[in-house]
């Protein structure tokens, strides 16, 4: 029984990005039943749970992530009762079901803010948001210098002259959670997704949700290192109220046995990732190193025991991605072409092979690169930020078949995002049918990872490999070894159970990596 509860402790988890999974109604935008009539594809590449990006009444300003309604499903995806077939059917198939929740702001058409809008300044409507005076002789400069997580400034003024904060989209203004009534709110919601029977829930921007009181400025240097995000002042996010807020959730989890939330966290300062997911707080946070880390065996060696040490020292479970909706495919990332496919498969092999919970995108199990798009085709109001562009490169619709765009997702013609004429070779008609194909590989990869006893233990060790290449060892047995030299390498003695590329004289060629037990 307890170990049906921690299913989410070594989960594979699928993130569906409902716009450009599956569509079932022909307006070139996937929904609910899209995603219903594909639970078999899912239950056959061999996922534990899905999780689903926010498909809540938004007026779809970023995708969704400006929810109007939290209780609600947009009409552009289907209603409640779609939702409860597609809950039903996914739990039929031992799929569990994780959805996004969006705390940290609200649309700016959510009713709450429009009443803000309405009230003057000091009145209760305003005091669930961010309202301030601005700063000079009339208010004209924003009250602190904080910049959007998109691009501009962090504040807008109203007709009044006040200025309300915005970490995203100035259409989505920040929510105050100093304020009990934004708490009673969102934990109603959450309820409201755990009373239909969800398992558990993706946290948006959980490291944001908590500002503190005075708003002291930032230092602009914040923004454009990612990684060093913690050398800076930056005030916006990670602030230490944070963690009560966790607690507060996490709280409303445990009144349903076998839930967890995930939280989208976005530090790269160990001590704080484990203030994140010590006891009572979120189950999992976002662990991004993997993501954005080049392919190269040394850098992610340390990326890989950066990222374990802190789960296991707090007794969380490690968490693994390579890419998701907002950044770029791994196959474009690593170089595109057969170079950039060879290096995605090989470290589908890596990150399947390490302990914990792997969190895979929509299309990575295609080998999917980024899509063309010219600038007036995307659609993403964080286009222009320091996200490397638009997002929507990685966003296109998925092939599912035939020999042309619309390639199965949709039976009407045109799709939200324009759909590559040469992924015809890429499908899931046709590499259902290739045994050498990627989504082969996540297949053989998934279904040796639940099964093999040589698959388990929650660390890893290292063994001496050659120069460019690295040897991990699961406690179990497993080797996984990376080539990402030049050279061709040795295999260690052993069995091998899968491999990225095909051997050649019996050895690992470069860009790719293999199992052996
Ligand atoms: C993170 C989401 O993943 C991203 O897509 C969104 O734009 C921001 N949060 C704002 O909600």
């Amino acid at each position: 029984m307890t170990e049906a509860l921690n299913w989410w402790r070594t989960a594979t988890v699928y993130q569906i990005y409902v716009r450009s999974f599956a569509d079932s109604n022909g307006d070139g935008v996937g929904d609910l039943e899209g995603i219903r009539s594909r639970l078999d594809y899912l239950r056959d590449l061999g996922v534990d749970a899905v999780w689903l990006t926010p498909f809540y009444r938004s007026p779809m300003v970023d995708n969704g992530y400006d929810v109007a309604d939290p209780r609600d499903v947009d009409p552009l995806f289907g209603d409640l009762d779609a939702f409860d077939r597609l809950l039903a059917d996914a739990h039929e198939r031992g799929i569990k079901v994780t959805v996004d929740v969006v705390p940290n702001h609200t649309s700016s058409q959510h009713p709450w803010f429009q009443a803000a809008l309405a009230s003057p300044p000091g009145s209760p409507e305003r005091a669930r948001y961010w309202f301030r005076d601005g700063k000079g002789d009339d208010g004209e400069q924003p009250p602190n210098n904080w910049l959007s997580c998109f691009t501009g400034p962090a504040w807008t003024r109203v007709a009044d002259g006040q200025w309300y904060l915005h970490l995203f989209a100035p259409e989505q203004p920040d929510l105050n959670w100093a304020n009990p009534e934004v708490v009673a709110d969102f934990h109603k919601t959450l309820r409201f997704w755990l009373d239909r029977g969800v398992d558990g829930f993706r946290i948006d921007v959980a490291h944001g949700m908590s500002k503190p009181a005075d708003l002291p400025d930032m230092d602009p240097r914040a923004m454009y290192n990612v990684v060093e995000h913690a050398t800076y002042t930056d005030p916006r996010l990670n602030h230490e109220g944070v963690f009560e807020l966790h607690e507060g959730i996490r709280r409303v989890l445990d009144e349903y046995p076998g839930t967890a939330a995930i939280g989208e966290v976005w530090t790269f300062d160990d001590e704080q990732m484990g203030q994140y997911i010590a006891p009572g707080r979120l189950h999992l946070g976002f662990n991004f190193r993997l993501a954005l880390t080049d392919f190269d065996a040394d850098q992610l060696r340390s990326a890989i025991d950066r990222s374990l040490a802190v789960p296991l020292r707090v007794g969380a479970p490690p968490t693994w991605t390579l890419s998701n909706h907002d950044v770029w495919r791994q196959v474009s990332r690593y170089g595109d072409g057969e170079v950039g496919l060879a290096r995605a498969r090989a470290m589908a092999l890596v990150e399947l092979a390490l302990p914990g919970v792997v969190y895979l995108y929509n299309g990575e199990e295609l080998g999917l690169p980024n899509g063309p798009l010219t600038e007036e085709q995307s659609t993403d109001p964080g286009g222009t930020s320091d996200m490397q562009g638009s997002r929507d490169v990685a966003r296109i619709p998925l092939p599912w078949s035939g020999d042309e765009p619309p390639f199965g997702f949709t039976s009407g013609s045109q799709t939200w995002l324009p759909m590559p004429a040469d992924w015809a070779d890429r499908t899931v008609e046709r590499q259902e049918a290739d045994r050498s194909s990627t989504l082969w590989l996540y297949r053989d990869a998934l279904r040796l990872r639940k099964s093999h006893p040589a698959i388990s233990g929650d660390k890893v060790s290292w063994e001496d490999a050659p120069s460019g290449c690295f040897i991990m060892r699961r406690p179990g047995g497993l080797a996984c070894v990376l080539n990402t030299s030049d050279e061709l390498v040795d295999l260690p003695a052993g069995e091998v159970l899968l491999t990225s590329a095909q051997l050649q004289g019996g050895k690992l060629p470069p860009n790719s990596a293999a199992w052996v037990v």
